[in-house]
C-alpha cells in the first residue's frame, strides 16, 4: 500500500477521543510516527497502542493544553523521543454551552483556553521545531460553528479566532512552506455529541445536510473517519500548495452568511 506518510512524525491534541483518535489511527496507517496529546492519559496511552499495532511508534505523554507547562513538556518528550514534529493537529475541545447572557466567566474562560489559548502555545512551542526542519503542516480543527451558533457565544468565539490564528500563521510561517489550515466539521457522531444526535434537537440539524449519502457509504451525519481524512490530506504533501484555508467538512450543511 502507498503509504503517503511514512516517516513524519504527527502531534494530535484530543488524540484519546472521537476525532483526534480517528485521525492518530488514520496517519498510523498511512505511516506516521503519532503523538497521542491529551489530557485523559490513559485513554491516550490505549491509541498510542493501537498505533503502534498498524506498525507504525508512538507515544502518549500527559498533556492537558490548559496547563502551559505540561504542553512544554510534552513538546519537548515528542522532540526527544522522534527528533522532530512535522504535523501538529489542533484537535483537543470542551463544551460548555449557555446563552450569551446567562454564561458564566468559568464557561468563557474554560473553552476559550482549551480550543484557543492552549493551541495557540502549542503552536509557539512546536513552530520552532518546524522553522529548523523547514517543514511543517498545522491543522485546526474548528466548527461551522465558527460563523454563530445559538447557545455557544464562547466555542463559536474560540472556534472563529482559530481561523484568525490559522490564517496568521499562514502569513508568518508560508516563506518557509510550513502550512497552516482550517478543518471546520458539521455534526459528528463522538462522545462529545453522542447525547444531543440521540435527542429530538439535534433533527433540524440531521434534515439540513444535503449530502444524503447511501446507507453503505455512511451514515447522514458525519464520521470521525470523514473528518480524519480531510486532516490527513490537509497534513501530507499533497496539500503542499493550499495554506491559509478552511475546509468546511459537513456533507454541504453550513451557514452561508
Ligand atoms: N463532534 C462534532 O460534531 C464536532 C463538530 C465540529 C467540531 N468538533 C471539534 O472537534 C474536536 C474533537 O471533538 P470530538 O467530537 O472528537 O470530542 P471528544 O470529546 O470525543 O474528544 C475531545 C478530546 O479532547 C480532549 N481534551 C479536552 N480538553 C483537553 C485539554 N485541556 N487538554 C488535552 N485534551 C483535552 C478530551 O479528553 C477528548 O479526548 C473538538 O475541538 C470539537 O470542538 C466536533
Amino acid at each position: 500500500m502507498d503509504m503517503f506518510l511514512k516517516g513524519k512524525v504527527a502531534f494530535v491534541t484530543g488524540g484519546a477521543s472521537g476525532i483526534g483518535r480517528q485521525a492518530c489511527l488514520t496517519f498510523a496507517s498511512e505511516g506516521a510516527n503519532v503523538v497521542v496529546a491529551d489530557k485523559q492519559y490513559e485513554k491516550a496511552e490505549e491509541v498510542a497502542e493501537e498505533c503502534k499495532k498498524l506498525g507504525v511508534d508512538a507515544i502518549a505523554p500527559h498533556c492537558d493544553v490548559t496547563i502551559l507547562e505540561e504542553s512544554s513538556a510534552a513538546v519537548k518528550s515528542a522532540i526527544d523521543h522522534f527528533g522532530k514534529i512535522d504535523i501538529l493537529v489542533c484537535c483537543a475541545g470542551i463544551l460548555r454551552d449557555s446563552m450569551a447572557h446567562k454564561m458564566t466567566e468559568q464557561q468563557w474562560d474554560e473553552v476559550l483556553n482549551v480550543h484557543l489559548k492552549g493551541h495557540w502555545w502549542l503552536c509557539h512551542e512546536v513552530i520552532p521545531h518546524m522553522k529548523q526542519e523547514k517543514y511543517g503542516r498545522i491543522v485546526f480543527i474548528s466548527s461551522t460553528a465558527f460563523k454563530g451558533n445559538r447557545g455557544q457565544a464562547n466555542y463559536s468565539s474560540a472556534k472563529a479566532a482559530m481561523v484568525g490564528l490559522a490564517k496568521t500563521l499562514a502569513e508568518e510561517l508560508g516563506y518557509l512552506g510550513i502550512t497552516a489550515n482550517v478543518v471546520a466539521p458539521g455534526l459528528v457522531h463522538t462522545p462529545l455529541t453522542d447525547a444531543f444526535i440521540k435527542s429530538d434537537k439535534s433533527k433540524p440539524m440531521i434534515n439540513s445536510i444535503l449530502l444524503k449519502r447511501r446507507e453503505d457509504i455512511g451514515p447522514l451525519f458525519g464520521t470521525t473517519q470523514d473528518i480524519a481524512n480531510a486532516i490527513v490530506f490537509l497534513s501530507s504533501d499533497r496539500a503542499s500548495y493550499i495554506t491559509g484555508q478552511v475546509l468546511v467538512v459537513a456533507g454541504g450543511a453550513y451557514k452561508i452568511a
